[in-house]
């Protein structure tokens, strides 16, 4: 006999990474659950590089209903879905994936709509004109190239420990705006408006060693991977007295944001979530 107001199953999503125990992501998707009184559960799952595609079919089949995907699967969910929304095609890399009753999995990009929302709306930046260095070529970075250039900035550098992933990279962007690749030893300055760092570096608790000249007090340095100690990135940043430093947490919402609303057809408010993660 069911009680009269019984709870169905919570539905299920989680991330998947490696590593992942530092994510916020549950908290986040936590409170947006419980504003917008919804039933559901979000979980991390710590899965290796060489297990990804098995695992994630097989936690597909268990009843799930939506994944994100971090570091460093995000171009191996590109494979591995059966549909790309157009941005998730354009990037070639997918942070959110939703499973269908009918068994397909759709592969979207959230990353680049959340970048762009924190900086405009949360940091209010305009990023018209600007000189905009990407620290990185790997799946996060892939995310943010196409909605950063539709901006109009003046140029978009990409630098990568392994440079010919940043040429390709640019390469695959250059009809949309100005871009160019190269190594991080071979960033020309002068200073950049933004830096963003997209390399997972920061994970192992390093920092790219880059050439001087490229901070200036004029200069935004945002931090799209964060980890479990003090962040490298934003300590080179505070170091070179960088005029603004943002750790990351704005787009990490507001990409989250974006998720629950391919899932949940609701896109959360996200000023409550900001708010509390501010504090950290
Ligand atoms: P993600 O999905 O976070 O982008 P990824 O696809 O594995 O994960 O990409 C990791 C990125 O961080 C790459 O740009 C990588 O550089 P390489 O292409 O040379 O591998 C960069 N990266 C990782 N560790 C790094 C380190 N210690 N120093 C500099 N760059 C690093």
């Amino acid at each position: 006999m069911s009680l009269p107001h019984e709870v169905g199953a919570p539905d299920q999503y989680g991330v998947v990474g490696h590593p992942v125990e530092h994510s916020w992501s549950p908290f986040i998707h936590g409170m947006f659950a419980k504003a917008a009184a919804q039933n559901l559960v979000y979980r991390l799952f710590d899965i290796h590089p060489d297990n990804f595609r098995r695992e994630t079919l097989r936690l597909m089949t268990g009843g799930v209903r939506g994944r994100n995907v971090t570091v460093p699967h995000k171009q191996a969910a590109a494979e591995l879905v059966n549909e790309l929304t157009p941005r998730a095609a354009r990037a070639q890399a997918v942070n959110t994936i939703a499973f269908f009753e009918n068994a397909t999995l759709l592969g979207d990009n959230t990353d680049g709509v959340g970048l762009i929302t924190d900086l405009e709306r949360n940091l209010q930046i305009d990023l018209a004109d600007k000189r905009v260095l990407l620290l990185g070529a790997g799946g996060a970075a892939r995310g943010v190239v196409g909605p950063l250039l539709e901006r109009e900035l003046r140029s978009l550098t990409i630098a990568n420990r392994t440079p010919y992933k940043a040429r390709k990279l640019a390469a695959e962007f250059a009809d949309v705006g100005p871009i160019a690749g190269c190594t991080f030893a071979d960033i020309e300055g002068p200073s950049y408006d933004l830096i963003v760092n997209a390399t997972s570096a920061g994970l192992q608790g390093e920092m790219p060693v880059l050439p001087a000249g490229l901070v200036s007090e004029s200069t935004v340095c945002y931090d799209m991977v964060y980890g479990r100690g003090p962040p490298p990135f934003t300590r080179w940043a505070s170091a070179l007295k960088a005029g603004r430093i943002s750790k990351g947490w704005g787009m990490l919402i507001e990409q989250a944001a974006e998720s629950f609303l391919l899932w949940r057809g609701i896109r959360p408010n996200t000023q409550p979530v900001l708010a509390a993660l501010a504090q950290n």
